[in-house]
Formats: C-alpha cells, sequence, structure tokens
C-alpha cells in the first residue's frame, strides 16, 4: 500500500493506483475526459489536471501515479485556475447548444464548467463547423461538439475490438470518422460509444429527441435479452421504458451491454394488456376481483378427482414465480413442468472484456428453471414441444408463454386450463381463468445467469389494471392448498425459492444487493 496525502487527507491506496481514482476514495471528483477506468490512458485532453508538492508543473491526476509521502491537492487555487484555462480552450469550439443536445442534463461539459469555469466567455471568433455524419448502426457524430477524447475510437479497438473508428485530420482539422464509409452498422457492442462519449458528440438514433434526461426516471434492473443477465437501468417516463443504459458491475457486465439488448425494450410498451382476472361461465367472462376468481378456481380443483398436471412455464419468469408454480403444480398432486427458450445460432463476445458474452440463450432465467427440474421442450425459436399439455385431460396450467405458435384448440381438453399472461393469445381462449400477471418491468423480483448469479430488479412501471405478481397469484393458490405462508412481498416469495430448491438456500435477500449472488452449485444450462 502507499500513504499519500490528498486534499489535506491522509490516503492509503494500492500500488499504481492513479492520483483520479486515489482521490475518489475521499469523495473528490477531479474532471476528466478521456479517462475511462475501462480502456488505456492517453492523458490528452489534460482536464484533470491537479497539483503535486514538489513537481515542477501541473499534473495529469489519470495517469499519474501515487507515491508514498506525496502530497497532492486537487481543489486548490492553482489546480482550479489549470483546468478553469482548459476549460476555456474546449469552449473556444464547442457550441453551447445545451438546449437541444440530447445529452444536456448528463453532459460533463455542462457540469465542469459550471463547477470550475469561468464566469463569462470570452470567445469572439465564430466557432468551427463541422456538422453532424450518420456513422451507421444506431449512431449520430455532431462533431461541433465532439472535444477528441478519443474515448469512442479506444472503445472501437481496444474493448470491441473492431477498429472501426478513427481521427482523421489534424490540428484543429481532427475530427472522427469511420473507414471509407463502412459505418458502424453490423457491430454489436457499438451502443457503448453514446454511453462513454463525455459530451453530446455521440447520440443515439433510437433515442433522439425522446427526452431530456433530468425527465428520465432510473430504476436498476437486469437485462432479459440473454442468460449473461447484465445490469441494465430501465430510463423510464410517461409509464414507457424510453431507453436502456448500462449498470456497472464489474463481476458481470463491467459498464458494457450489446446492442441486442439495448434495444430490445419496446415489448415492455405493448398495450392490449390482460389487466383483469377472467373465468370462464359460459364463455370466458368478466369475474368480480381477485377473490371471486380464485375462490371460484379453488373451488373447481376440488371438485376434480386425482388429475394429473402438466404445466407450461417461462424463462423469463423470475425465480419467485417459477417456484411459486412449481409449489402449486405440488399442492395439486404433483406433475411435469415445461418451459421453450430461443437460442442464437452464435455467442458474440466482447473481445476486450471476454467475460461478457452474448449468450446462446436468450432469456434470462432459464437457469432457475433447469434447477427447479423443468424441462426444456422445443426447437431454439422457442417454438413447438408442448404436444402433450396441448390435449392433456388433466388440469393445465400456462405461465408467462403466451403460445404463440399454439393451434387454437391448445386447452380443449383440459379439465381445468389456467392461463396467466401478460397479453391474451388465441390458445389461451379454451382457459377457464385467465390471470393477468406483471411484467419483469412492473415488479420486484430476482433471475438467476448463466453462471448461477441471483440478481435483483425492480419495477419501473406502473403495472396494468388488476394485474399482479405471478408469485402473489400463485403463493395464495398454493397457500390455500397446502395452508402454508402467504407471501406479502418479494422478499418472503424469494425465502420460499431457498425452502423449495437447495441450491438456492445460502441465499437471502439481502445477500443479493445490487451486485448478486452466486448460488452454492455449480450450474450448467440445457441446450447450450
Ligand atoms: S465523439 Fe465523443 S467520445 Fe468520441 S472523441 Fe469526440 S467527444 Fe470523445
Ligand atoms: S449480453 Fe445478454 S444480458 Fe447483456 S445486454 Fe446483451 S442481451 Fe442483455
Ligand atoms: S482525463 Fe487525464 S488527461 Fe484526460
Amino acid at each position: 500500500m502507499v500513504n499519500l496525502t490528498i486534499d489535506g487527507h491522509e490516503v492509503s491506496v494500492p500500488r499504481g493506483t492513479t492520483i483520479l481514482e486515489a482521490a475518489k476514495t475521499i469523495g473528490s471528483e477531479v474532471p476528466h475526459y478521456c479517462y475511462h477506468p475501462g480502456m488505456s490512458s492517453p492523458a490528452m485532453c489534460r482536464l484533470c489536471l491537479v497539483e503535486v508538492e514538489g513537481a515542477p508543473k501541473p499534473m495529469p491526476g489519470c495517469v499519474t501515479t501515487v507515491m508514498d509521502g506525496q502530497v497532492v491537492n486537487t481543489q486548490s487555487e492553482q489546480a482550479k485556475s489549470n483546468r478553469q484555462g482548459v476549460l476555456e480552450f474546449y469552449l473556444v469550439n464547442h457550441p453551447l447548444d445545451c438546449p437541444i443536445c440530447d445529452m444536456s442534463g448528463e453532459c460533463d461539459l455542462q457540469d465542469y464548467v459550471h463547477a470550475e469555469g469561468r464566469e463569462h466567455g470570452r470567445g469572439r471568433e465564430p466557432k468551427r463547423v463541422f456538422g453532424r455524419d450518420d456513422f451507421g448502426g444506431d449512431i449520430l457524430f455532431y462533431g461541433d461538439r465532439c472535444v477528441m477524447c478519443t474515448r469512442c475510437v479506444r472503445f472501437m479497438s481496444e474493448v470491441e475490438q473492431d477498429h472501426r473508428l478513427t481521427v482523421v485530420e489534424r490540428g484543429n482539422r481532427s475530427v472522427i470518422d469511420t473507414f471509407f464509409d463502412e459505418g458502424l452498422e453490423g457491430t454489436n457492442w457499438h451502443g457503448n460509444i453514446v454511453d462513454i462519449c463525455p459530451v453530446g458528440a455521440l447520440v443515439s438514433k433510437d433515442f433522439l429527441h425522446k427526452a431530456r434526461a433530468w425527465d428520465l426516471t432510473h430504476t436498476p434492473s437486469v437485462c432479459t435479452s440473454c442468460s449473461q443477465g447484465c445490469n441494465i437501468d430501465l430510463h423510464s417516463r410517461d409509464n414507457l421504458v424510453q431507453r436502456i443504459k448500462p449498470r456497472e458491475n464489474l463481476d458481470v457486465n463491467a459498464w458494457w451491454i450489446c446492442d441486442y439488448g439495448r434495444h430490445n425494450y419496446e415489448w415492455m410498451n405493448q398495450g392490449n394488456r390482460l389487466d383483469e382476472p377472467l373465468a370462464r361461465v359460459d364463455s370466458l367472462s368478466e369475474a368480480s376481483g381477485w377473490k371471486d376468481a380464485l375462490k371460484g378456481l379453488l373451488d373447481r380443483v376440488d371438485g376434480l378427482d386425482n388429475v394429473s398436471v402438466k404445466a407450461v412455464a417461462s424463462p423469463f419468469s423470475s425465480n419467485e414465480d417459477l417456484a411459486a408454480l412449481s409449489s402449486v403444480v405440488d399442492a395439486l398432486g404433483g406433475g411435469d413442468i415445461v418451459y421453450r427458450s430461443s437460442a442464437a445460432g452464435d455467442e458474440v463476445p466482447l473481445k476486450g472484456f471476454p467475460q461478457l458474452v452474448r449468450r446462446k440463450d436468450l432469456s434470462p432465467n432459464a437457469t432457475a428453471a433447469d434447477l427447479m427440474n423443468m424441462t426444456r421442450v422445443g426447437a431454439d425459436d422457442a417454438s413447438g414441444g408442448l404436444e402433450s399439455v396441448a390435449g392433456h385431460d388433466g388440469i393445465v396450467i400456462v405461465l408467462g408463454d403466451s403460445l404463440p405458435d399454439q393451434p387454437v384448440d391448445f386447452g380443449e381438453n383440459a379439465g381445468l386450463y389456467i392461463y396467466l399472461g401478460t397479453h391474451d393469445s388465441p390458445a389461451a381462449s379454451n382457459a377457464d381463468y385467465v390471470l393477468p400477471v406483471t411484467s419483469h418491468a412492473e415488479s420486484e423480483g430476482t433471475f438467476t445467469n448463466f453462471e448461477g448469479r441471483v440478481q435483483h430488479f425492480d419495477g419501473a412501471l406502473q403495472a396494468p389494471g388488476m394485474s399482479r405478481p405471478a408469485w402473489l397469484i400463485l403463493g395464495a393458490l398454493s397457500a390455500e392448498r397446502s395452508s402454508g405462508d402467504i407471501f406479502r412481498c418479494a422478499a418472503d416469495a424469494f425465502a420460499s425459492v431457498g425452502k423449495q430448491v437447495p441450491a438456492f438456500s445460502g441465499i437471502s435477500y439481502d445477500d443479493v444487493g445490487s451486485r448478486g449472488a452466486v448460488i452454492n452449485e455449480s450450474v450448467s444450462l440445457t441446450g447450450d
């Protein structure tokens, strides 16, 4: 360890730590542009200048490593005035178009100028004009705003390791460009350059003009587009998910997410939701409420003798939902549970951070389904495989699979057919009970990723009508049948997962925290 003084505080940090990182340990944020913890440091923006006692000139904090006995001032008059000069230099060309810039509200330049910049600009010359460029994929480049930090170039060459971006020309004519108009189309991780561009020079076409940053609510969640389980934030407004951003978790995805996961969110906003429980009398008609629906359902079950259960689960359901389904099936006398999951042709690794891979399994929770002894069926496009369920004459339960490929006579022979979903489906038309459930974007819970890491998500959207989390509905049913406890909250439902499935028994809801906790059993995914 190295001991030094930063801004009057004694600090002890590992050898090799930079001053910029060491300053963070006492809560001192040194302005910086080109530095990013996930990439090399070229020390080219000079915005992180600090004063090191005994050094003959201001030092860039992002590349200067700490030394024993060093005395550093990041907030002294001298350090601030050095940075003020650098900031003024940036504003020579950067247009102050914050009111229309897509980055306004989360722009470092705005924040730094506000915190440390000159009160009034002295610029008289017209600013340079580069205009815009379509970089292909989801990226628009606003050249006038670029501060030439080269984070985007370094991301493509060091992290994605696909050298599509470069700096062309020199001096004040320097500009970021793609080679021979090749563009970013077809690359798999390029959305990250919008996140790491510290100003509004790179913007997402998908998000452009949708909302201002300060109008968005950020909700911690987990990507549901493959079994990697990247940590994300859902940015929502007007009860719609407007975009997805990565949430830092060095154990899973660091600062990155893939383009496929980033843009696969519109389904969370899809309308035409099931929003009230329906029970069949002559035809499917409205039930008076949850109490009546569940009571009627239990009466129907009581009228059935010794019937076997066949259930279809969804790998998009949470650990809590899947465990609750399992316990309902057990409470009804036991039976088989199957699930279907899409698989991609190939895995897509992020070469510069190889533990992050867009996994073959394109669902978030197939691992938990496997651990709960559910059987994967069907093809790689999540179709087929339900023949024995479709014509079953006992109890049929479907949770979360909207059965898009199934015939309209699905479940016709069932003694009792219960469909729990977010959307209606032709194959649900024979159901005796249709029960509306929330999506993961509307409720709290956990998923288990490909390596058995249990990760927590929160609800970002208000659930429609009378829809409820599946664990609440199924938990109420199994409690009635087995005189067990009623789950009052997601933590109760999670505790029951540990009681039912030994692999989860060593983890409490608190252990999961914001970084996840790995279950006490190695996992291998069916179909991988
Ligand atoms: S486009 Fe953004 S990330 Fe790339 S060099 Fe310019 S300011 Fe930096
Ligand atoms: S790698 Fe998988 S979990 Fe991560 S963002 Fe992409 S699709 Fe989502
Ligand atoms: S962040 Fe240190 S020089 Fe750019």
